[in-house]
């Protein structure tokens, strides 16, 4: 039976300000009073699953050194809404307009870095994939062609690992695109795909907080951070914007979530599309 009692599962304004404070120094996320509820309900299912007596001895647990629970807390306060193909138009500027020129750009070295910076539960480096496959074909074996998939989120850095998705996800998807790079996960995940080994082949999975150092040296060609910036302070957006430009080569592609406009106003970003920006 559950040690949880009725009269300890309330969330105070101490308590609340406290958790907010300690989410926005870890990961940079600006939680809002109406967050509050979606964060208490979030919580009280790690606190039911640790069977953990009040939300005061959750916090001791989150504060003891080197805690065990501190993944599972921000797991737990982070946003992974995604899907294939969001915001399609990025992927079709590279089909159309960036790849095209990045052969150019590259030449006999042949080499193709992108950066999908909040990947969430893959969908996007595996779009991203497919976008690369789609163009280069067969050829794409000749290429140095790597996408690193990064996300703070333990758990769907696993899903995106996995690479197993409800079918109802890639249900708009276009019949040829479904039958090219899905393919059943029956008997193991009834009512699942799988996404096609080729795409994994090219796409690395790493946890990064984008807050703290990155260990890559890059250059980039193409950087994805999309819908993930809006959870940050302007503060914040900047300096990881900052951090982005540097690590991007002169002609990269730099593509943003469709309301993030921390990048209008850069000299060194061309605006060339929607939320597509070529650092100059
Ligand atoms: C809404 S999803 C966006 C997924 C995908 N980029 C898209 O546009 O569909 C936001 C992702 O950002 C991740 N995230 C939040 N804070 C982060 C941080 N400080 N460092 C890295 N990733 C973070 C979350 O875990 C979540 O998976």
């Amino acid at each position: 039976m559950s040690n949880v009692r009725a009269e300890e599962h309330s969330l105070n304004p101490r308590q609340f300000q406290e958790l907010c404070d300690m989410v926005y120094e870890i990961t940079g996320i600006v939680l809002k009073e109406s967050k509050r509820e979606m964060v208490y309900r979030r919580l009280m299912r790690r606190i039911r699953e640790l069977n953990v007596p009040s939300f005061s001895e959750y916090f001791q647990l989150l504060k003891t050194n080197d805690s065990e629970e501190l993944p599972n807390f921000i797991n737990a306060i982070t946003t992974n809404l995604t899907s294939f193909y969001r915001e399609s138009h990025h992927f079709d500027y590279l089909l159309e307009n960036f790849l095209p020129e990045h052969e150019k750009f590259t030449g006999a070295k042949r080499r193709l870095r992108v950066w999908s910076s909040a990947c969430s539960t893959g969908e996007e480096p595996y779009t991203l994939s497919i976008t690369l496959n789609k163009y280069f074909g067969r050829q794409i074996n000749l290429w140095d062609c790597k996408i690193l998939a990064t996300d703070l989120d333990t758990n769907v850095l696993d899903t995106s690992k996995e690479g197993v998705y409800k079918l109802d996800r890639i249900e708009s998807l276009p019949t040829k695109i479904k039958k090219d790079w899905f393919e059943s996960a029956e008997p193991d995940y009834p009512g699942h795909v799988r996404v096609n080994e080729i795409l994994k082949d090219i796409i690395t999975f790493k946890q990064l907080n984008l807050l703290n150092a990155w260990p890559m040296k890059g250059p980039f060609d193409v950087i994805f951070c999309r819908n993930v910036l809006i959870y940050f302070d302007r503060p914040t957006q900047e300096a990881i914007l900052e951090k982005f430009l540097k690590i991007l080569r002169p002609g990269g592609a730099l593509m943003l979530g469709h309301s993030e406009s921390v990048a209008k106003g850069y000299s060194q970003l061309d605006p060339v599309g929607r939320t597509t920006y070529i650092k100059l």
